[in-house]
């Protein structure tokens, strides 16, 4: 018997990541502690043959950065050791990974299944851009099995959702999605921005590709765009040729911030979930609250599911507060410890009031029916010290209430 665990196999999730960001990185006799980043264009080619053999693909060996570049391939390498996936490519954003993708596995004429609670940039790329190219979309609730399994039709390549669906965190279960799409022979493409590793691995449950917008927790410090692409190397072939020709390359700067990134994501995540799951039991029980979005609170209609299937809930959450449009904007300028703007999975929390700047351009109607309400307030859940976020909402509560008649 073995005193001692050395098999990198059975390291655990961080470890791992933390080797993984040594990978090719020593140069000769040189060994970089921390992966340098390689801010070129171009590669020289050792000799004229080699050069031909590089050229015709018969030798490794980098080229062009806009091809492949080492710190763009060593980020997406490590995203790809954190989802247990066979390989990864890197992207300029998480819309250029969800673009070429898209344009890779789907042709003039195919149909694509999607979940309707996704991005809203996701779907104006579906309904602009994709039904240009003459695919057709059908939108579905993606908690609804028998449904969704009704719209698959023999010209339906692929089925695609995120997990935690905004605004209201609806939750797909990736298990019974990855069966039907296997049963039907089509691909299950996830977006797992909302719930990185190890809140899901989405590929060891049953998807086919995984594409991250790297823009939020990969990254996790709100100083870099950037997307990833993961899944077996069948599956990334057409992707990497989308890639080069639509021009959608990760700086390598980017890139390297992104290893930065990583090596703290488990870290980081742990703390925001937990920071999560106090602040939706809070605000469930306070009465300036209407209702909480959370799949971490019994309230929630995915609870269950999400218990079963997910490690932690994540640390993407919504609220309705009492008194509509007026009240949720008030709010937005009584919190001091949030920070008011767009995106998520920064290392701080972010609050957004959707129905005053993201969906400003909708009518009422057309917010509701997506979920959208006047008094919706979305929360991406930070690092700090909890109780500074519990008293900030107090605070902030108590300020609306000394403007108001209406006691809470
Ligand atoms: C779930 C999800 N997927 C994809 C994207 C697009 O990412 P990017 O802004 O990096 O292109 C976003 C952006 O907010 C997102 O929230």
């Amino acid at each position: 018997m073995t005193r001692y665990q050395t098999d990198d196999k059975n390291w655990g999730l961080v470890t791992r990541i933390l080797k993984a960001a040594k990978t090719g990185i020593e140069m000769g006799s040189v060994k970089p502690h921390i992966a340098p980043i390689y801010q070129t264009v171009n590669f020289e080619y050792p000799d004229a043959e080699q050069g031909l053999a590089i050229f015709e693909g018969k030798q490794e060996g980098y080229i062009y950065t806009r091809y492949s570049n080492p710190s763009t391939d060593l980020f997406a390498h490590m995203v790809s050791v954190l989802e247990g996936a066979e390989g990864g490519l890197a992207a300029s954003s998480g819309m250029a990974a969800i673009s070429s993708v898209f344009m890779a596995h789907t042709q003039k004429g195919d149909h694509i299944v999607s979940s309707k609670d996704i991005y809203g940039g996701s779907r104006a790329f579906f309904v602009r851009d994709l039904a240009a190219m003459e695919r057709e979309i059908d939108f579905v609730d993606i908690t609804d099995i028998n449904k969704i399994a009704t719209k698959i039709r023999k010209n339906t390549r692929i089925l695609y959702t995120e997990i935690l669906g905004n605004p209201n965190l609806v939750f797909a279960d990736i298990v019974k999605l990855g069966e039907l799409a296997r049963d039907h022979n089509i691909k299950l493409i996830v977006d797992n921005t909302f719930t990185p590793p190890p809140i899901a691995q989405p590929i060891e449950m049953g998807a086919d590709i995984i594409i991250h917008s790297a823009t939020k927790y990969l990254g996790g410090h709100g100083d870099l765009v950037g997307g990833v692409i993961l899944g077996q190397h069948h599956d990334l072939k057409d992707v990497a040729a989308k890639l080069i020709n639509f021009g959608g390359c990760l700086s390598p700067f980017n890139a390297w911030l992104g290893i930065r990134g990583l090596k703290t994501l488990l870290l980081r995540l742990e703390r925001q979930c937990e920071n999560a799951l106090k602040l939706a039991q809070f605000l469930e029980t306070h009465p300036a609250v209407n209702k909480v979005y959370y799949p971490g609170l019994e309230s929630h209609p995915c609870h269950g599911l999400a218990r079963s299937q997910l490690q932690g809930f994540g640390a993407m959450l919504s609220f309705e507060v009492k008194g509509g449009f007026e009240t949720a904007k008030a709010l937005i300028d009584a919190v001091r410890v949030c920070r008011f703007t767009v995106s998520l999975g920064e290392i701080d929390t972010l609050i957004i009031h959707p129905a005053s700047t993201s969906h400003v351009s909708l009518s009422v109607e057309d917010r509701e029916k997506i979920g959208i309400t006047d008094s919706l307030l979305r929360l991406s859940v930070g690092i700090e010290n909890y109780s500074d976020l519990e008293n900030d909402f107090l605070q902030a509560f108590d300020k609306l209430n000394h403007g108001n008649s209406d006691e809470f």
